[in-house]
Order: C-alpha cells, then structure tokens, then sequence
C-alpha cells in the first residue's frame, strides 16, 4: 500500500541519538545511517528471490556487510566494487551469484581480475561476450538489454533507449547469440534496467520486452532481473511504491517463462536507491546567515562535495534544522532560506532545481551553530563526494540500536596530498 510520508523541518534525534550529541563526538559535516531503515526496505522485497544491492549507491563496508547480513546479494560495477564486497564478507561465487560484475565493458584491470576471480558477468556490450569466452570458456553470462526505450528521474538517470549508453541494443541479440556460441559462453540470464524511478507504465513494457527477449534465447535463461530503479521518496507528496504490485508483475512474466522452459526462473531485484536513500542523514552546520539583497542564505560547512545531486541533477532533498541551544524553541517562525556550501563555486547550493535554479525553502529561523540536516542522502551520497577545494571527505557513522558505530573516518589534510610528489627537475 502506498503510505504518505512526512519530513519533519525541526529535529532533534536521528534515530533516536540526540542531534547535539552526534554533532559533538563526530564533528560535520558527517553522514549517519539508521541501519533500521536499511533493514525494513529489505524487508519490504523479501517476496524477490534474490535483492542485489547496487552498491554504487552507498559501497561503505560496514553498509555492504549490513546488507549481507539480511541476506542482500551484491552488485558490482568495478574490480574496486567486488573488493569491497569481499571485503564486507561476500563469497566470489556461489548459486545465487553472490556478486554480479555488471559494467558496459571490461577494462584492463577487470579482465585481469576476472580471469583470476569467477566472479559472475552481465555484459552491457556485445563485445564482453567474446572477452569474456577468451579469459574463461565455458562460463555463463548474463545479458543487460537495452529494450529501447527508458525512463529516470532525470535525463542523467534514464538509462534506456538510443541516447543511453548502457545496455546491449535490443536488435543486437542474434550477434550475440552468434558471438555466445562461438565463444563457447552460455547466456544465463537476462537483465533490463532502464533508469530510476521506474514507473508502472514502463514497468509492463520492460516486462513485455523481457520475455520476448527471453524466449529468442530460448531455455538456457534460468535467471531474470528487474534492475533497480525503485523510487523513493524525497517530498511529502512522492508516495512510496506499491512494492507488491511491482512484484506481482514481475512474478507473472517469470511464471511464463516457466511455463515456456519447463524450469525454475530466479527472480533477482537490483536496487541502490531504494534500500539506502531514506536511510542517510548529512549532518551540517549553519555557519554563516547572510542576506543577499532580500534573500536569505544559510551557509552550512557541507557541500557539493559531500552531496552532490543537486548540483548535477537539481535534486531535491528534505531538509530540516536542528537547534543548538536546549531553550531555543522548535515552533520558531519559519524562513525562506537558501541553502548554500562553503565551496568557491556559484552552484554549491542544495535548494536548486534542475538547470541550477536557485530557489528558497521554508525553513525554521536559524542562528549560525545551529544544524542542518540533510535527508534522504543514503543513496548517491557519500559514493559521488570528492575533494574539490581540498576538502576532505566527511566522516561515516552507521547508527544500529540506539548506538553510534564509526563507520569512516573523517579525511585528514594529509590525506589529501596522499600519493602526490614533486618531482625533483
Ligand atoms: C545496472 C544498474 N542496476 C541498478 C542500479 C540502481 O539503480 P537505483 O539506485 O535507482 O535503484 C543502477 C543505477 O544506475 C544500474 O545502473
């Protein structure tokens, strides 16, 4: 059932932990994960054989060995996403797979690794099939299909159709049951995701396309994904999915598979987004509270550097204030206020909209020391930070049980010049 969700603009506990006291042992900008969140978003796709978590949204070991723990598979998109995974306890291989490399192509390092490592592959390019044949015959491969089409939340994030990248093209599949067969690979499994936020309109297309793809294959399938792309809320208006009409209509095309193969289907589901997004809070703190002709900024010491979908996607975040002194009021007048970062660049600001329109939110009346906390950032958060100007990386605390767990340490100065020399001319 789809349920309404609220986001409340004062807080003064990130589950349940006191803001104040957070803010004092870890410092901000720092991000803090309730892992009980995670947990009931797993919950919520238990009826999937398999969940696979694309880790490119949240890859932190500790969230990786979390998953793990409620029975999560993993996704892999780089040798350095299978190390983590291995790091966070997972097996190389297993049936289910319990990491899938999936990538658009092999890179050297990769190839290196794969040949080594029987780490399962779903190939976003033809080519893949026939690299894949030299380092390992024998092997089995799955097939990520671009049906033609898409759909994302933006155009960043649809990832179908002929302007994506991704995928192998629909109308390249006899190649590459051609290139399957001479190159000694068996196709195990088909894969389609065309973009985030999947809607239900696309979602039968997907479904339709799925299974004709799969009876050209014919009975060798044993496996179908239905990709990530499950949204989530990030406004009181965007309702939660209904999940269980999402698998139904997944169930129904793997049952006629298994009525056309006379076999078992595995029904994985590959979601990122939707099983750490609601759970990632960026603490920051107000650092400056500055007019602007008769515009209002609140500049916090958390940036795109930190957080960086609004600035490339015009993302919008809930945002909610907490106030540093115990006798400040949680009834105080609300503001409009833009909420900027400390970084040397114009677009360092997390109320804009796609196209980098800045705009205000009505936000609690806030003092400089107070903070800022910005939501729903669980998901393509932390994993897409970087150090420009210089800034390190912010600390990572995963929160289970009412306790706060160090999950990274904040990034020293050195560790921003790690690796770099001046040469001796
Ligand atoms: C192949 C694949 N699977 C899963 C995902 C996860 O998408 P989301 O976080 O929207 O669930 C992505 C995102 O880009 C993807 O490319």
């Amino acid at each position: 059932m789809a349920t309404p969700t609220t986001f409340p603009v004062h807080r003064t506990q990130i589950a349940g932990i006191p803001i104040s006291h957070l803010a004092e042992t870890f410092g901000t900008p720092t991000y803090f994960y309730d892992s009980e969140k995670i947990a009931e978003r797993v919950n919520d796709l238990k009826k999937f054989d398999v969940i696979r978590f694309a880790q490119k949204a949240n890859s932190n070991i500790a969230i990786l060995d979390f998953v793990r723990r409620q029975g999560v598979l993993v996704d892999a998109v780089s040798v350095g996403e299978i190390h983590r995974a291995v790091s966070a306890g997972y097996q190389l291989n297993g049936t289910p797979s319990p990491i899938v490399y999936t990538a658009d192509i092999f890179d050297r390092d990769a190839l290196d690794f794969l040949r080594k490592n029987p780490v399962h592959c779903n190939a976003g390019s033809p080519e893949m099939i026939t690299q894949l044949g030299e380092i390992r015959p024998n092997a089995e491969i799955t097939l990520r299909i671009n049906p033609g089409f898409g759909h994302g939340h933006s155009q960043k994030t649809n990832t179908g159709g002929d302007s994506s990248k991704h995928g192998i093209w629909h109308e390249q599949l006899p190649e590459c049951i051609n290139r399957a067969a001479a190159a000694k690979v068996k196709i195990s499994g088909l894969h389609m995701h065309i973009g985030s936020g999947t809607d239900f309109e696309h979602l039968s297309m997907v479904c339709a396309s799925m299974k004709s793809t799969a009876l050209s294959i014919g009975p060798s399938i044993t496996t179908i994904s239905a990709g990530g792309g499950l949204p989530t809320p990030y406004r009181e208006s965007d309702k939660m999915i209904d999940i269980d009409r999402y698998f139904e209509i997944w169930d129904a095309t793997r049952k006629e598979l298994e009525t056309a193969f006379h076999h078992p289907i595995c029904l994985e589901i590959e979601p990122g987004r939707y099983l750490s997004a609601e759970s990632g809070y960026l603490l920051s703190e107000i650092r400056a509270v500055k007019k602007m002709g008769d515009k209002l900024y609140y500049l916090v010491d958390a940036g795109f550097n930190n957080l960086a979908r609004p600035i490339m996607y015009g993302s919008y975040h809930p945002i909610s204030i907490s106030h540093r002194a115990a006798n400040d009021s949680n009834v105080t007048p609300t503001v409009e206020a833009i909420v900027g970062g400390p970084l040397c660049e114009s677009g360092d600001i997390f109320t804009q909209e796609e196209g980098g329109f800045v705009c205000s939110r009505e936000l609690p009346a806030a003092k400089v020391g107070d903070f800022l906390i910005i939501e729903c950032a669980g998901a393509y958060g932390f994993v897409m930070s970087s150090n420009y100007n210089s800034k390190p990386f912010a600390a990572e605390v995963l929160l289970h049980e009412q306790t706060p767990y160090p999950i990274r340490e904040r990034q020293t100065n050195e560790d921003l010049i790690r690796g770099e020399k001046i040469p001796s001319f």
